[in-house]
């Protein structure tokens, strides 16, 4: 595979921006010490020499590093947004100026510029997709499979795109094989737990300024991002109640000491409401009824579909903005209800997305496996994949390394004991 003489076309707010992002990327690198690690090992053995990488990401500080890793491995990176309204636009202006990476991302682009942007991240002809959502690689199978020919795989980096992907896979039209990176230990149990939790609770704070403390919060999903949320919102003086549909997740919050309950019971209580579920309209028209005067809602799962914004719209006699990323809707019986961020992932929309040391671990995940795609595709099929065992340990090591964090070994005995049935008797 040659590398193409990229242009570096792009598509970005204005790169008179571009010194503000260059600062803001350094200091998330500071933060991101596995992913440094690969990094100079990237630049010394080039293993992705050739590879011509399509991302379609969350365009924040972070994913900068990671897409300047790739560039110093060897690839042709070319970045688009996976979501219209998590797009840091310094961050785009520096990537473009100062790293010579083309982006096309501009944070509130409309719908067709949205997917005129991933349309142009599949022009760069990718060998490698990297999805957050799965949108690429769904426009690709749809829209242009002119450029299905050339991608060898592809990496997935959340619970949504990989339950799309899976999806594919289980109709026959994934068209090569994805390594879900969402699925790795090192992945879902920190970035999805601890950096939704907090980044979420920081977009809902900067959006509204509003006192946590005694404070309704309902979450609707106990799975790694709700209980990463529950357990913010808990410490910050909340009164946390959940909503579930999966008997498990349901009793697992009962025992983390959270009130669970049913939507419809939740509505009449809450004063915030934040969806992480990956489902559609679970804020429908009966919750909106029920809910109180000044309830807020947001969501933080991967698409807007959680809370349904139709007819939310359906049902105010009017709406305006009363702040930044915060739209008032007053319904017809005088009540105001408030959706924060259009309904999209709050933490991205009204704050900066998760903190770089977490994504450290998911994007140092990324990189190790599109190296191991360039390595092991053509004995892979056209399949979903998981991130491979010793990579995901790899990432967990590093990272404790990197804290100067030093953990026990098993002694030879210890290795013998649990190896053996025979054992304990
Ligand atoms: N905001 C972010 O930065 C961010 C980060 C990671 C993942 N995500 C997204 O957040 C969503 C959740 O991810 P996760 O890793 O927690 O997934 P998960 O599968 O671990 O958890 C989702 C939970 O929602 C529950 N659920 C489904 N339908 C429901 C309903 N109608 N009412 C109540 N609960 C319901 C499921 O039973 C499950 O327990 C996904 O869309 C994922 O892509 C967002």
């Amino acid at each position: 595979m040659s590398v193409a003489a990229t242009q570096v076309r792009s598509d970005v707010k204005s790169l008179d921006l571009a010194d503000q992002g260059k600062k803001r990327i350094e200091w998330a690198n500071q933060s991101m010490k596995v992913l440094q690690i690969i990094r100079k090992d990237f630049i010394k053995n080039a293993p992705l020499k050739g590879i011509r990488i399509s991302a379609c990401l969350h365009v924040t500080t972070e994913t900068a590093n990671l897409a300047i890793t790739l560039r110093d491995g060897g690839a042709d990176v070319v970045l688009c947004a996976s979501n219209p309204l998590s797009t840091q636009d310094d961050v785009a202006a520096s990537l473009v100026r100062d790293y010579n990476i083309p982006v096309f991302a501009i944070k509130g682009e409309d719908n067709d510029t949205y997917y005129s942007h991933i349309l142009a991240a599949l022009d760069h002809k990718p060998n490698i997709t990297m999805d957050d959502g799965a949108d690429l690689v769904s426009i690709a199978l749809t829209k242009r499979q002119d450029a299905v020919a050339d991608i060898i795989a592809g990496t997935e980096e959340t619970t949504t795109g990989v339950i799309r992907l899976r999806a594919m896979a289980k109709d026959g039209v994934l068209k090569y094989p994805i390594i879900a990176v969402n699925d790795a230990e090192t992945k879902h149990m920190f970035d999805n737990r601890y950096g939704t939790g907090q980044s979420t609770m920081d977009g809902v704070i900067r959006c509204t300024n509003m006192l946590m403390a005694g404070a309704k919060f309902v979450i609707a999903g106990y799975g790694w991002c709700g209980k990463g949320l529950a357990f913010r919102a808990k410490g910050m003086g909340a009164d946390v109640i959940v909503t579930e549909i999966d008997p498990t997740r349901a009793i697992e919050a009962v025992m983390d000491g959270h009130r669970v309950m049913s939507m419809n019971e939740a509505a009449k209580l809450g004063d915030v409401f934040v969806t992480v579920t990956g489902n559609k309209n679970v804020i429908n028209k009966e919750h909106f009824d029920a809910m109180k005067d000044g309830a807020i809602v947001a969501n933080s799962g991967h698409f807007n579909v959680e809370i349904d914004i139709p007819t939310l719209e359906k049902m105010a006699s009017s709406r305006r903005m009363t702040r930044d990323f915060v739209e008032e809707f007053v319904m017809k019986d005088g009540r105001k209800v408030y959706l924060l961020g259009e309904g999209r992932l709050i933490n991205l929309a009204a704050a900066e997305g998760h903190p770089a040391s977490v994504m450290d671990m998911s994007f140092a995940n990324q990189a190790l496996s599109v190296e191991y795609l360039v390595k092991n595709h053509k004995s892979l099929e056209k399949k979903v994949y998981p991130v491979p065992q010793d990579l995901d340990r790899k990432v967990a090591r590093l990272k404790l390394e990197s804290m100067g964090i030093k953990i026990d070994r098993l002694t030879p005995e210890q290795e013998e004991y649990l190896a053996s049935w025979s054992e304990g008797t």
